[in-house]
């Protein structure tokens, strides 16, 4: 079967080299020449654990171009895997989509299946293939399939080498056969579907996890006011199957490049229809306010950050990423130094993406004990291993006033008491652990 991968993100990519991984012989396209010539290298363009490496073991079977006329002509089935950001209204930008599909209308030569890999809102795999059909150069039958994704960044390949489920959304039986033989070496539940609901499932499943996260975070602000401790009541809810344990972890909100996109995408797509989705816009509202969270802790502590050393650890969506985009680092450093804050800040691999962003008034940091130096205040943003390990009795000894606070609740409240620090997190007790008060504040 020979596969094409339209756009080589963390979809494309890692859908295109795990089909090589399973057998395939598969042709990834990119319209950026440098990507391309990159990855023939066996370079990853992408961070993400593992990639490389699978990159390289099945480089016989994976081909990185840009002509993509020769990678659609006589392609069996052909995955878009494009990114669709979002647009100033919320909804979602199809503009990628809609190019790639003009690309393969124009190319294939012989019956093919399209499969929209990509998130897209509901109905547009309909207008997909009626697009394509009505732009096509030769005569041919092409059938679109709707085949979500559900791999998170950072453990991408083994979400997708073992995922929980294979989700087909077809109008034709030949076209979910097809996928079915495409998949036929993956392990995992196989729900067929049309192609609506399949594309609902992606959202849905989606907008669920990050309600979950803004029901968390809102349980953590209430436990701060009544003196609970919301890692202790995450724990207790968790043990309920019905519940389960994931996705409880509270914190300063959710960022990335899918939930704030598909909650916004969703909500979109109901007002559209006249119809207000009352959930996902209290998930969206709350994760607005809960990035801004551990700036509002600060006034605790100073009126103002005008001439305070702020130490920022974490730049990051999340760990294991690169990616910066919708990270809490985004909002909140910004309205530091627009405070008149000195900021300085380590990330173990999100310092290059920030420089491009914000190239001056920040110093940036090769280590932990490097930014903490002489700093008045630490904002823990991203939870990465590295901070988690970190010695907490460090923070007293390298900076000049050790307040810490948290937004990824990485240290347990015993330690902290233990540490000669102000340690301030989400959704739990604030310690004081200082042996001596605070001058100077
Ligand atoms: C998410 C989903 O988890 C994937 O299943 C989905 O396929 C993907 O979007 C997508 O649509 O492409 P991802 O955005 O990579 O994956 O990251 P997550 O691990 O889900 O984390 C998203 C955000 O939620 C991060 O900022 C993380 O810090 C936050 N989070 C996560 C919490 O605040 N608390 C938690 O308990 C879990």
């Amino acid at each position: 079967m020979k596969i094409a991968v339209a756009g080589t993100g963390y979809v494309g990519l890692v859908t295109g080299v795990c089909l090589a991984e399973k057998g395939h012989t598969v042709s990834c396209v990119d319209i950026d020449e440098r990507k391309v010539s990159l990855m023939n290298s066996g370079v990853s363009p992408i961070y993400e654990p593992g990639l490389q490496e699978l990159m390289g073991k099945n480089m016989e079977k994976l081909h990185f171009t840009t002509n993509y006329q020769e990678a659609y002509r006589d392609a069996d089935v052909i995955f878009i895997g494009v990114g669709t950001p979002e647009k100033q209204d919320g909804s979602a930008n199809l503009a990628y989509v809609y190019s790639a599909a003009e690309q393969i209308a124009q190319c294939i030569e012989k019956d093919c299946v399209v499969v929209i890999k990509s998130t897209v809102p509901v109905g547009t795999n309909d207008k997909i293939e009626d697009f394509i059909k009505s732009h096509l150069a030769h005569p041919v039958n092409v059938y679109v399939a709707s085949n979500p994704e559900f791999l998170s960044q950072g453990t991408a390949v083994r979400d997708t080498l073992y995922t929980s489920r294979i989700v087909i959304g077809v109008e034709e039986p030949i076209a979910g056969d097809t996928l079915q033989e495409v998949y036929k070496d993956f392990k995992a539940p196989v729900i067929v579907t049309n192609r609506k609901s399949a594309e609902m499932i992606k959202y849905a499943s989606n907008d669920f996890l990050a309600l979950k996260i803004s029901f968390i975070n809102e349980i953590a602000n209430l436990c701060e006011i009544i003196g609970a401790n919301v890692d202790d009541v995450a724990l207790g809810m968790g043990y309920d199957s019905r519940i389960g344990n994931r996705f409880l972890n509270s914190g300063i909100g959710y960022g990335g490049s899918c939930f704030p996109k598909d909650t916004k995408a969703l909500h979109w797509l109901a007002n559209f229809h006249d119809y207000e989705l009352k959930t996902i816009k209290a998930a969206i509202d709350v994760n607005e306010n809960q990035k801004l969270k551990l700036i509002k802790k600060s006034r605790k502590y100073f009126d103002s950050l005008k001439g305070v050393n702020v130490a920022v650890l974490g730049l990051t969506f999340k760990p294991g990423t690169d990616d910066l985009r919708e990270a809490p680092s985004l909002v909140n450093i910004p309205l530091m130094i627009e405070d008149g804050a000195n900021v300085k800040a380590w990330d173990p691999v999100g310092i290059n993406n920030f420089k491009k962003i914000q190239p001056e008034n920040i110093t940036y940091c090769e280590s932990i004990e490097d930014t903490l130096e002489e700093a008045d205040i630490c904002f823990i943003f991203t939870e990465w291993d590295e901070v988690k390990d970190f010695d907490l009795s460090k923070y007293s000894k390298l900076m000049r006033k050790p307040i810490v606070l948290d937004g990824r609740n990485c240290y347990d409240l015993s330690s902290a008491r233990k540490a000669n620090i102000i340690y301030d997190s989400i959704g739990r007790e604030t310690i004081n652990s200082l042996e001596t008060t605070l001058v100077n504040r």
